[in-house]
């Protein structure tokens, strides 16, 4: 396993929520980047009237996702990084990605295909106009957090 300053949401036995702020603020803001559990980095996003939230930094390579302009794909919603343009689902996590069908058959047919989770997205509620996030607990590796590790953070695995 990864080395890491962040205990790993799984290790309470009631997931808590915490306070994000209030639901005007992030509306009006858009996007909001906030330390949840002391450590974990979050990107809090309002787009067309839902709230999501999910880990800052781009699974494939820490990309900042606070940056990423939101695209619908085959139906999908997705963040894409600013960085290498991955593209990844508001509401899974998801990473997607088109497929060539044969690259022999010209011109190339393509179609949107998943990677599987991997970003940790993270569930947000609303209570009388206050935002909480709670951290997914799901205790499986998610790709997104190696990002949120101190390894990261003080550079000994390089973007
Ligand atoms: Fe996000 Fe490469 S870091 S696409």
């Amino acid at each position: 396993s990864t080395p890491s300053s962040c205990p790993p949401p799984s290790s309470s036995p009631a997931p808590a929520s915490h306070l994000i702020g209030r639901k005007e603020d992030i509306v009006k803001a858009g996007r909001l980047i906030k330390t949840v559990n002391g450590c974990r980095e979050i990107l809090v996003l309002y787009h067309q009237g839902t709230l999501h939230a999910m880990d800052l930094r781009c699974y494939h390579a820490g990309g900042p996702l606070q940056h990423g302009d939101i695209e619908e794909f085959n139906g999908r919603l997705c963040i894409v990084c600013p960085w290498h343009k991955y593209k990844i689902t508001l509401a899974e996590g998801e990473g997607l990605y088109q497929a060539v069908d044969d690259p022999t058959v010209k011109p190339l047919r393509t179609h949107w295909r998943s990677k599987g989770v991997k970003q940790r997205i993270h569930k947000v509620t609303e209570v009388k106009g206050s935002v909480y996030v709670t951290l997914n607990d799901c205790s499986e590796a998610i790709e997104s957090d190696v990002y949120q590790t101190e390894r990261y953070r003080t550079g000994s695995i390089q973007a």
